[in-house]
């Protein structure tokens, strides 16, 4: 390189801001956001865990939903927390066709009809032991009986106005069934968002709060979703998803798994989404409180390097945050 070019200074084209902006090989916009949301019934409550963050109840969703749509966000995402009562060991208020979650969709839908909605496909906001499924007698979590009732809170969800299903659950062959169903009903545009490449992770603590399932986990997750040790598995559990009949698969958490971001856009070309999870969104407000990094700096940083590693977009508990720092 040198020999072949002798007067390359590579400070040269980084001395202006002009400059700088000219030769970026990677651009963040709003358009890459998804912002996740907590929905509850009646009154609007702080998570403790997760500054800023805060579960909603209907109208004030909506609001929000609302803000986000005008900074240019195309997508938000909802997760429920169900009070106690309705938690059952099957998880059934998943399929509950009225369910908090099936009428945050409508509201949304009614109020906001041009932002996309995508909803989580999982158990564990409704079940009494927090797992995404339905457990034995051992509490082992399996997998054709829960893939069963994935389908029907799959369904209740598109037939409410979801327009993206993201299975968060991890079992097997969930896709193709859950793509066979929507076809059955008629959902020919409804998206499947895989989350194909979900690590057994010490980073979701906070969501786990949020949605009301912290305290009542047994165990953990680790008998379906991955080992960190793992990437060519994250490969075989992408060609899987997408061969059922996926439209985009994701990847989660973020930052720690950039290496399996790269890795699946370099082998499948398809559009691959990264999740910076509620802890990655805990530690950046932490360095912050601490006072030992700027926020805006911290967060504009950490989702351009989604992007630089192939993500077609990130979804982020500061994306509203981002969205209006990258106003034009
Ligand atoms: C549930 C689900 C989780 C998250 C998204 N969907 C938690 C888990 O698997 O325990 C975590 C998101 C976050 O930490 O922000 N299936």
């Amino acid at each position: 390189m040198s020999a072949a070019y002798p007067a390359l200074r590579l400070r040269r084209t980084r001395a202006s801001a002009w400059s700088r902006r000219l030769h970026a090989e990677t651009l963040l916009t709003p358009a890459d956001l998804i912002w996740p949301l907590f929905v509850t019934e009646g009154e609007d409550t702080p998570v403790r865990q997760l500054p800023g963050v805060t579960r909603w109840t209907l109208p004030s969703l909506v609001e929000r939903v609302r803000e986000a749509r005008d900074l240019g966000i195309p997508v938000v995402a909802l997760f429920p927390n169900t009070p106690q009562a309705l938690r059952s060991d099957d998880g059934k208020e998943a399929y509950n066709p009225d369910n908090l979650m099936c009428r945050a969709i409508r509201a949304i839908k009614e109020a906001v009809p041009d932002i996309g909605v995508l909803t989580d496909v999982a158990l564990d906001p409704y079940t009494s032991h927090g797992h995404d499924g339905i457990v034995d007698a051992a509490g082992y979590v399996l997998n054709d009986v829960t893939a069963q009732a994935l389908v029907r809170q799959a369904r209740v969800q598109a037939a409410a106005g979801s327009d993206i299903i993201a299975p968060s659950d991890m079992m097997d062959g969930r896709i193709g069934i859950i793509r066979a169903a929507l076809e059955a009903d008629g959902h020919h545009n409804v998206q499947i968002m895989a989350y194909a490449a979900k690590y057994a992770s010490a980073f979701y603590g906070p969501f786990r709060d949020a949605v009301g399932s912290r305290g009542l986990l047994k165990g953990d997750k680790k008998t379906y979703q991955m080992d960190p040790a793992n990437h060519e598995e994250a490969l075989r559990e992408v060609a899987l998803d997408l061969a059922e009949g996926a439209d985009s698969v994701m990847v989660k958490p973020g930052l720690p798994y950039l290496d399996i971001v790269a890795k699946v856009k370099a082998e499948f070309r398809v559009p691959v989404f990264a999740y910076q999870v509620s802890g990655e969104y805990a530690m950046i407000e932490a360095a912050v409180a601490a006072g030992a990094g700027d926020r805006d700096a911290l967060v504009l940083e950490t989702l351009l390097a989604f992007k630089r590693a192939g993500a077609s977009g990130v979804l982020t508990y500061h994306a509203v945050h981002a969205a209006r720092l990258l106003q034009p």
